[in-house]
């Protein structure tokens, strides 16, 4: 025994206690420590049986993830799970908070299994790129068939105490104190003298011929990229196979040891602690300040406006939403109904559950009513004269410590707080359309912005939901300013002769969920265009020059909300399909500008798309605009739906090699002298000392 896990009696039960804060992980001192543990209450003859829990918050949530990559040290976790198994005395698992992966596993490795009503249990190991490889996927098929099983694994969702009982994981589900009642349960089975019941010893059959291959199809497009979902199904379907529990647990390690060293893996765990590395902020710590936010106020009610206030009301924080004008208002109340509605049709929320969230709703049209709210989120029109206005309202009426928050997405956020006397208090917080929807929120910190103020932002951010990633002033921020680059590659190759469904289907093959053009046509060619034209007419010398994406727009070609921009659309269809209008005035495009067009590879057009992209993050670091590689790869994953078991933007270039980019992108600024094809510093130093972006 050791420091990490106890072995004590009560009465005539013997209680092994894992005690790993934060979350009982399974490291190499508790597999041994239970070892240890069990040696003793095997041993302890006034014990005539075993509970096995953990201390703290929960029941182990799964094996170290951190030793994952490592060399394995003995005893691994199955073996800790098969001796469990083997034991001659009565094992029971008292579950509480989250029993997950490898914790699950050693609840399926006792005789019984008693939880509390607020526990949950799963196997999520398929989000980190495995599978259950500790027995889970050869034990849960013989406790609840082959097919539930499958579907958990896949799904790797945890689940109540209630469904596991009535799923026949859990026999017996209490409230209030966990351990007086499992040592209850414990003694009336010792009373009634119940029998071991090592799952193993059951028998699985899949329910039909077909299931594993009917359930590979139907998760095959949700799925796309990802190894881990097929070889969790692999592993079920051995388990079905031989009635030789020790052939499907070799199967299993097999399956989980491929996995392992997959690079799909080693990405999904970077991204893991990615997203909880995101939160931590240097110089920022428990320490900090952080004020109460109770009641939020938002300044317009418009596309952004609207969502942006789903968010605070489905967390259940009331919010108070100002406009101009009265009809604004009730368009954007109906619309947030609306939203809701529908979630509740597609049986995502109660109707009481609509309605608790639309009582915390409030609106007003006078900036006074915002004299208490502890934070504004102002969603106005792009336009900083508009934006200032605003801000010297809020500067006039809001609280002493109440946050001004802005959700521009290209604006100065210096320049915004200059507008009040308070800039400390005020910072930007980029949601992304739809934003009751997306997670990513980029908080964007000024040069002023109080810790207290970032903290409090930072936190309010998990609490609606989101990830939030701090991030400096400049324009497009992180998200935006890499995707910018790209989508003028993306029009580049177009012009050089490749077709928008060419460039579109490259990155849909990487795994995006869709291409630049596809992406243009949702988001509205007309956003951009308005832009351009406000630039043409502000400043001709510096203008972008008229190309055929401008021309689509004049024609009122919108994308889909007008039935076509670059693709045409079916009606009710989304589906992108090539339009010969694009195709036309791509043509006339390039006869204007006396280009000769080319055949251009998929790999050109991959480079090309991508490597722009890591060159602008290298530069957004080298400026301070994000603080880590792993803020970029979190921003494109939640903002951009880059493929999770690619890492992340700064991670993929990582894995292709720093060396290859730079020399590559040397090669593309050599030839086309375009400006972000600069090669940034800090790549070039990197790509020198064979390093990547993780060595940083
Ligand atoms: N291994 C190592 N560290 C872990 C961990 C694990 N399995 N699970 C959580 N942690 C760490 C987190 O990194 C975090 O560390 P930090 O404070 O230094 O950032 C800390 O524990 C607290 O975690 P969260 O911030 O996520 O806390 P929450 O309360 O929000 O969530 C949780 C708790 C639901 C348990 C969540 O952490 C979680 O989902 N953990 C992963 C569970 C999992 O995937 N288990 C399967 C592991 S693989 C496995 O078991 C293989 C086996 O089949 C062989
Ligand atoms: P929108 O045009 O849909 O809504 C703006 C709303 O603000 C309108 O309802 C308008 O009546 C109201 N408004 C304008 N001036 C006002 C004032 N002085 N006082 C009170 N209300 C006023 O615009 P949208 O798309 O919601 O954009 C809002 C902000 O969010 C902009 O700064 C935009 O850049 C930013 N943003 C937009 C995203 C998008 O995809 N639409 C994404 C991220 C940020």
């Amino acid at each position: 025994m050791n420091d990490v896990v106890s072995y004590k009696r009560d009465g005539e039960i013997g209680v092994i206690t894992i005690n790993n804060p934060p979350v009982n992980a399974l490291g190499h001192a508790v597999r041994q420590g239970i070892l240890d543990a069990l040696a003793q209450g095997t041993a302890d003859d006034d014990a005539k049986a075993l509970i096995i829990t953990g201390g703290g918050r929960t029941f182990p949530a799964g094996a170290d993830i951190r030793e994952f990559g490592k060399p394995p040290q003995e005893p691994s976790l199955p073996d800790v799970i098969n001796q469990l198994e083997a034991s001659k005395k009565l094992l029971i698992a008292a579950v509480h908070g989250t029993a997950l992966g490898g914790g699950m596993e050693i609840t399926l490795g006792c005789d019984y299994r008693v939880a509390l009503d607020s526990a949950k249990m799963g196997l999520p190991e398929v989000h980190l790129g495995l599978l259950p490889g500790a027995g889970g996927t050869q034990r849960l098929p013989r406790l609840i068939g082959a097919k539930a099983a499958m579907e958990a694994i896949v799904a790797g969702k945890p689940m109540k105490a209630a469904q596991l009982q009535k799923m026949g994981v859990v026999d017996k589900v209490v409230s209030g104190d966990l351990m007086a009642q499992a040592l209850d349960y414990a003694r009336q089975l010792v009373a009634k003298d119940a029998p071991l019941r090592p799952v193993r010893d059951l028998e699985v059959k899949a329910e039909s011929a077909d299931i594993f291959s009917d359930f590979e199809k139907s998760i095959a497009r949700k799925s796309r990229g990802f190894l881990a979902p097929f070889h969790c199904i692999k592993a079920v379907q051995a388990a079905t196979e031989s009635s030789d529990f020790e052939a499907g647990l070799k199967r299993e390690r097999e399956l989980f040891a491929e996995l392992l060293k997959s690079p799909e893996s080693a990405a999904q765990r970077h991204v893991f602690f990615a997203e909880r590395e995101v939160a931590k902020i240097p110089g920022i710590d428990k320490k900090t300040a952080k004020r109460d936010i109770e009641q939020v106020g938002i300044i317009g009610a418009g596309t952004m406006g609207g969502g942006i206030a789903m968010n605070f009301l489905s967390a259940g924080i009331p919010v108070r939403v100002l406009e101009m004008k009265q009809e604004a208002l009730d368009k954007g109340v109906a619309l947030i109904r609306k939203n809701y509605e529908a979630t509740a049709k597609k049986g995502r929320m109660t109707s009481d559950q609509v309605e608790k969230c639309m009582a915390l709703l409030d609106t007003t049209l006078a900036y006074d009513d915002l004299s208490e709210v502890d934070l504004v989120i102002e969603a106005v029109f792009e336009n900083m004269k508009v934006k200032k206005e605003v801000f010297g309202e809020l500067d006039r009426v809001c609280k002493k410590g109440a946050i001004l928050a802005t959700n521009t997405s290209t604006l100065d956020v210096n320049e915004i707080a200059q507008s009040t006397k308070r800039p400390e208090d005020v910072i930007g917080m980029h949601f992304f359309s739809p934003a009751n929807v997306m997670k990513l929120l980029e908080n964007v910190r000024g040069d002023k912005t109080s810790d207290e103020v970032i903290a409090t932002v930072m936190a309010l951010s998990k609490r609606i939901g989101k990830v939030g990633v701090l991030v400096g002033v400049c324009n497009g921020f992180v998200g935006n300013r890499i995707l910018h680059k790209r989508q003028h590659q993306a029009t580049q190759l177009v012009n050089e002769g490749a077709t928008p469904a060419q460039v579109d289907k490259v990155l849909f093959d990487f795994g995006l969920p869709m291409g630049p053009f596809a992406m243009a046509d949702l988001a509205g060619l007309d956003v951009g265009w308005r832009i351009r034209e406000g630039l043409r007419e502000d400043d001709p010398a510096n203008a972008p020059e008229y190309n055929w994406l401008d021309a689509l727009a004049e024609q009122k070609r919108w994308g889909q909300k007008t039935g076509g921009g670059v693709f045409d659309y079916a009606e009710g269809d989304r589906t992108p399909r090539p339009s010969d209008v694009t195709a036309a005035e791509i043509e006339k495009y390039r006869k204007e500008k006396g280009i000769e067009t080319r055949d251009v590879s998929d790999d050109e057009i991959l480079e090309r798309c991508l490597y722009v992209m890591v060159n602008e993050g290298a530069k957004i670091l080298e400026e301070g605009i994000a603080m880590r590689p792993l803020d970029v790869d979190i921003v494109w994953i939640y903002g951009y739906g880059f493929p999770v078991y690619r890492g992340g933007l700064m991670f993929w270039a990582d894995q292709v090699g720093l060396d290859k980019i730079y020399a590559k992108i040397k090669q593309f600024h050599e030839e086309a002298g375009e400006d972000e094809w600069k090669p940034s510093a800090l790549l070039e130093k990197l790509a020198g000392q064979g390093k990547g972006f993780g060595d940083l």
